[in-house]
């Protein structure tokens, strides 16, 4: 599609001796054309009449062996009309290809996403987080970046000195060895029940020990660490969601007290009168980096891993961390400014909230809803739904749901989560991708005969070639813009047009080339929808 729109524009630059551009050339409402092209602009450049430029040209473009016919629209629109069957052939031969389309991209890109704290359940928030960052992840590498996605988990900083003393309080290594998370997370929040000011003294100190790496500290927090990412591992693998790599604040930690040395050797940071270590910014609000006990905070650990990401050759650095970290992200890729890192380009990737319906579900303890529930519910409602009960499908069709309502609204909106319409088989929905899907490819077990694109293309056959060709541009247009939604919302449109094709274009019992040719498209559907569901990370189906 992009060559023919090149060749577009390069013969309309001839013809009308003006610059057009490749994105000059537009895609019209199907019924109007093939693709389009305002002459307005141009005309009004040479000041002449673009009714009468766009008459020109038309003349001249339609000597174009492909161009079957150009049409001159309301006030100098060129719409053109290609040879069917030699766009047909082409659209057929893109989808074919190894990339499908997409123009291969270059660069070493690391892809942090997750990064859920020690000793605490992920919860309702992760959800979003993990689903885009999956997705994004998948489409960097198909667009042809070379990837490491990484899981930095919070394992740093005084929250921890939290758990580990409610554990020497309170903790059972019986029950630990029987649900570690649980028994993790119920210590958290007894402490935070019952913490009055002695309590929370004690629990900083405890922060300090690990921190100083006193013996028995470090090793429940090892202990701890352990066993998050052990809880975690099981909670991606559901999801179907793999890490290349798993770092963490601790990794960082050290490196973080030199870089606040540093960072005061060159004036980037100030010391406050307490001790406290700070920096400001001209149009942000300063902050501080290290507290006045010495302990050093979240952002100066981010400091330092930029430092790392940058020394190991990342060309791209994106985080996928929710809107309400906003203003950490601007401090600190200002602050790595200041520190001269700025070989790669750093990037936060921001997102808004999700709200689940009111009472739909509760949580059992603290007041989190954990994100091993939302799945719990997922598969049950969606093994209501489903006819023939298979438990296996159950969970592939309720993960596909929710993972599709996260990526079909565009990332910067909250998402208001409506189990209905999320599990619904019609409209917008995963389970009515991975039903179209299986539908398509339900018409090819049908029959030993491949497809071959034979005979005349019909209108309806047409229409759902083109859409087909508009895979790649939306797959390029969710890796630049970091937006899987591009890819959900088209995937949403090419469904319903497939199921118009359906309907319109029987394809068995037809004469052979027919059959054929239809067969054919719906090969190409399938390729498509297969490829785009595994961007988002939606498992297509064989049967439903
Ligand atoms: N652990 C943090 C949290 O749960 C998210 C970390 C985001 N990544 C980062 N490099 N700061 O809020």
């Amino acid at each position: 599609m992009k060559q023919i729109k090149k060749t577009l524009a390069e013969e309309l630059s001839e013809t009308l001796e003006a610059e057009v551009d490749v994105d000059d050339i537009e895609l019209p409402e199907p019924e109007h054309g093939d693709f389009a092209y305002p002459a307005m602009k141009a005309a009004s450049e040479k000041e002449v009449n673009p009714r009468q430029l766009a008459e020109e040209a038309a003349e001249a473009l339609e000597e174009l062996g492909f161009v079957r016919k150009v049409d001159v629209a309301g006030p100098g629109y060129l719409n053109f009309f290609l040879d069917k069957k030699y766009y047909a052939e082409e659209i057929e031969q893109i989808i074919e290809s190894e990339k499908m389309g997409v123009e291969e991209r270059e660069g070493k890109v690391l892809v942090e996403f997750s990064s859920p704290n020690l000793a605490k359940p992920m919860h309702i928030g992760h959800l979003r987080n993990n689903v885009l960052g999956d997705s994004i992840q998948r489409i960097m590498r198909f667009l042809g970046y070379d990837v490491t996605s990484e899981n930095y988990i919070g394992d740093w900083g005084t929250k921890h000195g939290q758990t580990i003393y409610a554990y020497k309080l309170w903790g059972s290594e019986e029950e630990f060895e029987k649900n570690p998370m649980e028994h993790m997370y119920s210590l958290y929040v007894k402490l935070n029940q019952e913490a009055d000011e002695e309590t929370q003294e004690k629990a900083r100190e405890w922060s300090k020990k690990i921190e100083e790496g006193h013996d028995e500290a470090f090793s429940i927090w090892e202990k701890f660490r352990e066993a998050t990412i052990e809880y975690n591992e099981k909670e991606y693998e559901r999801m179907g969601i793999k890490f290349d790599r798993w770092t963490g604040e601790s990794v960082v930690a050290e490196r973080a007290d030199e870089i606040i040395e540093e960072g005061l050797e060159k004036s980037i940071f100030k010391k406050d009168d307490d001790g406290s270590v700070y920096v400001e910014f001209d149009d942000l609000p300063s902050t501080v980096v290290k507290r006045s006990d010495g302990s050093t905070l979240y952002i100066s650990r981010d400091i330092a891993n930029i430092e790392k990401r940058e020394k190991e050759g990342f060309d791209q650095n994106l985080y996928i961390v929710a809107s309400e970290q906003d203003l950490h992200f601007q401090q600190l890729f200002e602050t790595a400014e200041m520190f001269g890192f700025n070989e790669m380009q750093n990037e936060h990737i921001s997102y808004g909230m999700l709200h689940l319906e009111e009472g739909s579900m509760s949580s059992s303890k603290g007041n989190i809803i954990e994100l091993s529930e939302v799945m719990d519910k997922a598969e049950e409602e969606a093994e209501k739904r489903i006819e023939d009960k298979d438990i296996d499908n159950a969970e592939k069709v309720g993960l596909g749901a929710i993972k599709y309502a996260n990526l079909s609204v565009s990332r910067q909106k909250d998402i208001e989560f409506d189990w209905d319409s999320v599990l619904s088989f019609e409209g917008d929905s995963g389970p009515y991708l991975q039903y179209s899907n299986v539908r398509a490819k339900s018409i090819l077990k049908q029959t030993e005969k491949e497809g071959e694109l034979l005979g005349e293309i019909h209108q309806g056959e047409y229409r759902l070639l083109k859409k087909l060709a508009e895979f790649p541009s939306k797959v390029e247009a969710a890796g630049d813009q970091r937006d899987p939604a591009k890819i959900a919302n088209y995937l949403s449109t090419l469904s319903e047009e497939f199921n118009s094709f359906y309907h319109d274009c029987p394809v068995l019992g037809e004469d052979e080339k027919t059959t054929k040719r239809r067969l054919r498209v719906v090969e190409l559907f399938v390729d498509v929808t297969d490829q785009g569901l595994n961007l988002m990370g939606i498992e297509p189906l064989d049967e439903m």
